[in-house]
């Protein structure tokens, strides 16, 4: 039997269900315990997925769990992570990471020291699509990739999460909270960022929850939800990301590489799934064949019809990396140039000036359908 991981999580919110639902499809992983800061949510959870609820403390100490997985709000993952690592567990946090690359160096100095491993959500870019796109790009298909644009926009959150305050505040904002999909996927696709620029606004300083329990309810926002943002890559590429709340309706697409050979058009980010196309110098733009990649067969109903959904595959792929002594992919020196990435461009939307990126990565290794096969049970 191979060796598996015991997963406590710590978190049991909204997005909890979904790592509760999908673990169980992986290898190497078993949860074994949650928590929460309002201990109901766990007990509610635990009771709804037969795991064991605990007090934050007792999980911690808990030597089934050799993993924690942070599902807090942005401005807790910090304190939550650090007590895990000091706990002398591996980490997997939601994204983002950190909110500041000096809180992202501390947990890399704690982790060093105590042979530990971080790592972090998104996992969305190891989708079949995703992947199929990487495939794409490294047989040449397009290519030097030299340009390119992403478009995140939308009205904003308050019309469907329960406790949307969180969006609004300082660690929120459509950069930092749904930057991470495209970010972590144009490292896949084409490597680390060298520089930013951007300009940023705030349509109004309040907003409406609009969605249930807290219908009526009137909550500030204290970050930029209206950011256009460029990008200038290592390998030269320029690329734009425009991430923005204050939008009700508009016509560009989630991502489009340009290439020296022909343009890709990547799907949603925020999805494992969707259709790849691309064109070559013909200007015929096509959809590519989807392949056999297990991370692209819907597998979860979403209100706009059946979806691949493998959130938690990175939490796999990085206890099989701590099994096997390998990097993970979504690994903690990826994720905090993407932290980098995301905090200069909120930086640079404040002082009006590019801002040099002091952290790089590497591209993840690609994962193809066999290793994709390999990391489900
Ligand atoms: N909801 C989604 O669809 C979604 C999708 C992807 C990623 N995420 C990310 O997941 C994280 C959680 O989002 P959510 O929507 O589940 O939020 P949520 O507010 O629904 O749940 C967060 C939970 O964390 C608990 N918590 C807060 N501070 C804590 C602390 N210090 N210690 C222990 N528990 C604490 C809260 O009590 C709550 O139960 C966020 O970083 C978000 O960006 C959410």
């Amino acid at each position: 039997m191979t060796k598996e991981l015991g997963v406590g999580i710590i978190g049991c919110g909204n997005i909890s269900t979904t790592y509760f639902k999908l673990a169980p499809l992986f290898r190497g992983i078993r949860i074994a315990a949650c928590a929460d800061i309002n201990p109901a949510a766990a007990e509610a959870r635990g009771a709804e997925f037969d795991v064991t609820a605990q007090s934050i403390d007792a999980l911690l100490a808990n030597p089934e769990v050799d993993i924690v997985v942070n599902l807090t709000i942005p401005e807790a993952h910090f304190p939550v992570s650090k007590a895990i690592l000091e706990a002398g567990k591996h980490v997997y946090s939601e994204k983002p990471l950190v909110l500041s690359l000096e809180q992202g160096e501390e947990l890399r100095k704690i982790a060093t020291g105590k042979g530990l491993t971080v790592g972090c959500a998104p996992d969305t870019f190891l989708g079949g699509a995703h992947q199929l796109a990487r495939a794409y790009i490294d047989a040449g298909k397009i290519g030097q990739v030299t340009s390119g644009t992403c478009h995140v926009m939308s009205p904003g959150m308050e019309m469907w999460h329960p406790n949307p305050d969180f969006f609004f505040l300082p660690g929120g904002g459509p950069v930092l909270d749904l930057g991470p999909y495209y970010i972590a996927n144009l490292i896949n696709l084409i490597g680390p960022v060298k520089r930013v620029a951007a300009l940023s606004s705030m349509a109004s300083t309040t907003r409406t929850i609009t969605s249930e329990p807290r219908n009526g309810e009137v909550i500030p926002v204290k970050t930029p939800t209206n950011i256009h943002a460029l990008l200038e890559f290592r390998n030269g590429a320029t690329i734009t990301l425009s991430a923005s709340w204050d939008v009700w309706a508009h016509r560009h697409a989630n991502m489009e590489l340009y290439g020296t050979e022909g343009s890709l058009f990547v799907p949603d980010p925020n999805f494992f799934g969707g259709t790849v196309e691309a064109s070559g110098r013909n200007k015929d733009i096509q959809p590519l064949e989807m392949w056999e990649h297990p991370f692209a067969v819907n597998n979860w109903d979403h209100p706009l019809g059946p979806i691949a959904n493998y959130r938690t595959a990175g939490l796999a792929d990085m206890a099989d990396a701590i099994l096997k002594g390998r990097d993970a992919r979504c690994s903690l020196e990826r994720t905090l140039h993407g932290v980098d990435v995301m905090v200069s461009i909120l930086k640079s939307g404040e002082e009006g000036s590019f801002v040099t990126l002091s952290t790089t990565c590497t591209q993840p290794a690609a994962l193809g359908i066999e290793e994709a096969r390999a990391l489900l049970r």
